[in-house]
């Protein structure tokens, strides 16, 4: 196998398994789902691969081979990814082994620089004229400096109680800044029929922000010697993040790269805007849009995932769960992450330690077990 080749093959409909060529403009499918990309991994060598990989800088674009962009040597890198594992010494549940995968230290701030330098190089290499979003906030940052690098003009639509200081640094990269009263949904109204055809780049609207969220499952997996935790707990919004790992623990499996079990994965919500959490514990295959979503945890505050199908699957499948916390419990926790284990975490990874200390006080998480806990932004941010 050729050590640059790409082995990303075509996209494919999330929820028909319609096909669609690779290297063409690509928002939802004719179903109106997320397009997935597929991968040719028959015959690849995954012991070549991963031996390559562990030569190169560490950066999500080690795994060059599992992305879909063409022109590597071209891209647009601003050092995302290769994020470190800290063990918890103090908050750790007794007997829990637990890893927080600290995301605060990627260009921005925040794990959305991972999912959105893919996409934006794609929409690079791809042609687009502009690139556009609806943000809680993180999201936005990124693309406001992905696309200053790649050249990019830029669009960000924010609900208008977002922290002012990320409206005045996407203002800073030069993006253009719209904002609504309300949430996502409503910000995300004011992209539509714009006449412009700068690519929308919202969550799960276009296949490559998956893609470049695929690479915490691929580190994570390299960073732990190819055996995955117990469980991981991942703040849920849009839900990226863990149809993105799920898609890496597939194609490790594929190439024969991981030992032992898969984990099982935890979406943490808050109890304002929970609405995968619900439709987990009704049974329901898809999430009811959340009628009134109340909460200042920013990157949680998203009343409907396009994505929700895929997410609630992937916490089936795994044999996880779903947990909403009481937010008014985070400022404490946050103080704690500190204190004591001299962390700066989010409200999205405080979150996820709450509902660690809960899912082990229930006695989900058992003692002997392994965890880890993604601490997705910067507190700074807000
Ligand atoms: C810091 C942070 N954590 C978590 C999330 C939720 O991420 P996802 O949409 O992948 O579920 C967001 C989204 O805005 C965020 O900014």
């Amino acid at each position: 196998m050729p050590r640059e080749g790409r082995l990303a093959r075509e996209l494919v409909c999330s929820r028909t398994g319609v096909a669609a060529p690779l290297d063409e403009p690509a928002f939802l499918s004719p179903a109106g789902a997320p397009w997935l990309v597929s991968y040719d991994l028959a015959g690849a060598d995954g012991a070549r691969l991963a031996a390559a990989w562990r030569t190169r800088p560490w950066s999500m674009w080690r795994y060059r081979e599992l992305l879909p962009h063409r022109r590597h040597d071209d891209r647009v890198d601003l050092g995302e990814g290769g994020t470190p594992l800290v063990r918890l010494r103090r908050m750790a549940p007794a007997g829990v082994d637990v890893l927080l995968k600290e995301e605060g230290g990627n260009p921005t701030g925040s794990f959305k620089a991972r999912g959105l330098s893919l996409a934006v190089n794609r929409a690079r290499e791809l042609g687009a004229p502009g690139v556009q979003l609806a943000s809680a906030g993180n999201a936005a940052l990124a693309l406001a400096a992905y696309a200053a690098a790649a050249g990019l003009a830029a669009r960000v639509a924010l609900p208008e109680d977002t922290p002012p200081g990320i409206a005045e640094r996407c203002r800073l990269h030069g993006a253009e800044v719209l904002t609504a009263p309300g949430t996502l949904v409503e910000a995300g109204a004011l992209l539509a029929g714009r006449e412009d055809g700068f690519w929308t780049v919202s969550t799960m609207k276009e296949p490559y922000r998956v893609e470049g969220k695929k690479t915490m499952g691929l580190e994570l997996a390299e960073q732990l010697d190819w055996r995955l935790p117990d469980w991981i707990l991942y703040p849920t919004g849009g839900g990226t993040g863990i149809v993105g790992m799920r898609r890496a623990f597939d194609q490790l499996e594929e190439l024969g790269l991981l030992a032992g079990r898969r984990p099982r994965f935890v979406s943490v919500q808050v109890s304002g805007c929970a609405p995968i959490v619900r439709a987990f514990e009704r049974g329901d295959e898809t999430a009811a849009p959340w009628e009134e979503p109340r909460s200042r945890v920013w990157g949680l505050r998203v009343p409907k995932a396009i994505g929700d199908f895929l997410v609630l699957a992937a916490l089936r499948e795994s044999g996880g769960t779903a947990r909403a916390v009481d937010e008014a419990a985070i400022p404490a926790l946050t103080r704690r992450a500190a204190r004591e284990e001299g962390l700066a975490v989010g409200p999205e990874g405080a979150a996820c330690l709450l509902a660690l200390e809960e899912l082990a006080a229930a006695g989900v998480i058992e003692p002997g077990q392994s965890a880890v806990v993604f601490q997705t932004g910067h507190p700074a941010n807000y």
